[in-house]
Formats: structure tokens, sequence, C-alpha cells
């Protein structure tokens, strides 16, 4: 039998205490909770800023609060603490990293670049500070082609770490690039044969996929586009239905933007419980692990000096893009 003495209160008025006591602590300590668009509702819902990679790096270069919890992953938060050293940068769980940041381990990053000295080097952000400072720009799923459109059309570009995303710049810009092997594991694991099947059963829908998918998918999409690129999209097309290929924890976002609309999560390979596609480390993050880090002041992010204002010229060379 359950022991109501133990139990606690009931889930709703859990998380009302315990959304509270964010807040609270939110204001002792001047914070700003940056949240990216894959995370939880709960969590979303409870942030000062939502966005994409692009927007919460502006929107942490913005900033005036002492303290920023980034609610993404590391490399998100990392970018935080590149631009704001003298700030505090939280992070809910430091073991949220991502499968195309670990693609690119450091040392045979450099390994690289010293065998084509020639090339200039374009670094999707997500990757590690090491490797930002190692990098001639950054971009993000939103600028990518913009950024490589920037860069002189006479010098070779080297593209790391996301080959799939660089696949996609290359056949929009017709810049040859060399691309870095690195995937990530969300994006890769959404299955072309469930999806075309679904395609036959909704006739009418349209779909709209992430950067990060493989061509084989990103070939039969209507719209390609970063997370914002997609909310955009569905706001403004005059559809009623999209399988949305990318992370699922933007359809809380997407569905709140257009509520009358049919919304369905693009089908994965892996039969996992919802079918659809859920990035491991982005749902590490909790609101209680939210509340863990506000409370006691760590996880902390924290960079060596020489590494950080390397990656900091890096980003800050696509932030003067716009
Ligand atoms: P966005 O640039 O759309 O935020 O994508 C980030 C990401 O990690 C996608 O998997
Ligand atoms: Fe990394 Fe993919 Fe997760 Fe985005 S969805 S954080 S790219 S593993």
């Amino acid at each position: 039998m359950m022991d109501i003495l133990t139990a606690g209160p009931p889930p709703r008025l859990r998380d009302a205490a315990l959304i509270d006591e964010i807040q609270a602590l939110k204001r002792e300590r001047n914070a700003v909770l940056l949240a990216h668009y894959y995370q939880t509702p709960d969590i979303q819902e409870l942030a000062d800023v939502v966005g994409d990679s692009l927007a919460l790096a502006q929107a942490a270069d913005r900033t005036g609060a002492d303290t920023i919890l980034f609610a993404g992953v590391h490399f998100m938060a990392e970018t935080a603490k590149i631009l704001n050293p003298a700030r505090t940068v939280l992070v809910p769980d430091l073991h949220a990293g991502c499968s195309l940041a670990d693609s690119a381990p450091a040392e045979a990053f450099a390994d690289l670049l010293q065998r084509h000295p020639d090339h200039l080097v374009v670094s999707y952000i997500n990757c590690s500070a090491a490797v930002k400072a190692m990098s001639d720009i950054i971009c993000t799923s939103s600028n990518a082609v913009k950024v490589v459109n920037s860069l002189p059309a006479d010098r070779p570009i080297l593209f790391a770490p996301d080959k799939h995303l660089g696949a996609y710049v290359q056949r929009v810009t017709g810049r040859k690039l060399l691309l870095w092997d690195g995937v990530c594991e969300v994006h890769v694991d959404i299955s072309i044969d469930k999806l075309r099947l679904m395609l036959g059963r909704y006739p009418d829908a349209k779909l709209i996929a992430h950067p990060e998918c493989p061509e084989h998918i990103l070939a039969e999409a209507d719209h390609v586009g970063s997370t914002s690129s997609l909310l955009d999209f569905v706001q403004r097309d005059a559809g009623r239905c999209y399988i949305v290929a990318t992370e699922v924890g933007i359809l809380h976002r997407m569905r709140a933007a257009v509520p009358h609309k049919e919304l369905i999560p693009a089908p994965v390979h892996a039969d996992n419980t919802c079918a659809c596609s859920e990035c491991p480390y982005m749902k590490l993050n909790t609101l209680e692990k939210v509340r863990n880090a506000l409370r006691d002041g760590c996880p902390e992010v924290v960079l060596p000096e020489h590494v950080r204002e390397g990656a900091e010229r890096a980003l800050r060379c696509m932030l003067a893009l716009g």
C-alpha cells in the first residue's frame, strides 16, 4: 500500500511549488533562463527566451543578467560563456553533450587543419570551445549558407563537424567543401522507409526537415531549415498538415503557434516508446535540475581564457554577419 506521507503532493502541485521556487531563485541571482526548442515543454514555458542556437547565442550576447542558466546542451552553454567571461553560466546537467561535438576531438581537428593549412575553417556551433578557437568563423543551421557565401570565392573551405549540414550547404551554395565526418545521432535515426509510408498515409502533408538530416530525407522535403525556420514555415505556409523531421521538442512551440494545423513527428528506425526523434542529451534536463543549478550555483561552465578568447574571435565573426 502506498504511504501517503512519503508519496508527496500530486505532480501538478509539486510542479507549481517547484516553479515558484525557480522564479524566486532566478530573482535572487538576477538570472536569465535560456532554453532551446528541444527542451521539454515545462522548461520552455518557464524560460525567459526560447530559441534556436543562433537566437540563444544572440540572447546570451545581449543579456544584462549576472547568471545565465542554459537549458540546452553543453556547447550552447559554452557559447554563452565564451561571449560572457564575467558572468556565471550554469547548466542543469553537465552530461548534456552532443554527438556532433563529440565527433570532433580537438587533437584530431588540429591534425586535419595542419594537413590543410590553405583552407578557411567554418565550424558549426555544435562543437567544443577548443574547436571553435581553431576555426575562422562559426555558423549555425540558420546562417550556414550565409556564412559560406561570405567567404572569398578563391579560398578552399573546410566544414566541420556535421557532414550532412555541410553537404546541404555545398548543394545550396555550389561551393566545394572539405567535410568532417560527423553526424547528429538523432537526425540520422529518422527512417526514410517509415517516412515514405507516412507520406503515403497523409498525401496532403508537407515534409519539413532540419539540415542535419541526411540527403535522402532532405531530397523529399518541401522545406529545409533550422528549428526557427521550420517554426516560421508552418506559420506562413498555407498547408494544413506537416511531417516534422527534427527533434520532437519543437512541436510544443509549433502546436501553440498553429493549433488548427496537424503536426506529425517524423518516424525513427528504433521502435522507442513514442517512435519519434528525441535527443537523449537535451532530455537530460529537468525542472528539478534547473532548480538545483540555481539553488547550488553549479554545475558551472568554466573555460581556460586562451581557449575562450580564440573561440570568441570566431563566434564574433559570425555574429557580425547579423
Ligand atoms: P538549431 O540551429 O536549429 O538550433 O539546431 C541545433 C541542433 O542541435 C539541432 O540538432
Ligand atoms: Fe546534438 Fe543532435 Fe542532440 Fe542537436 S539533436 S544536440 S545535434 S545530438
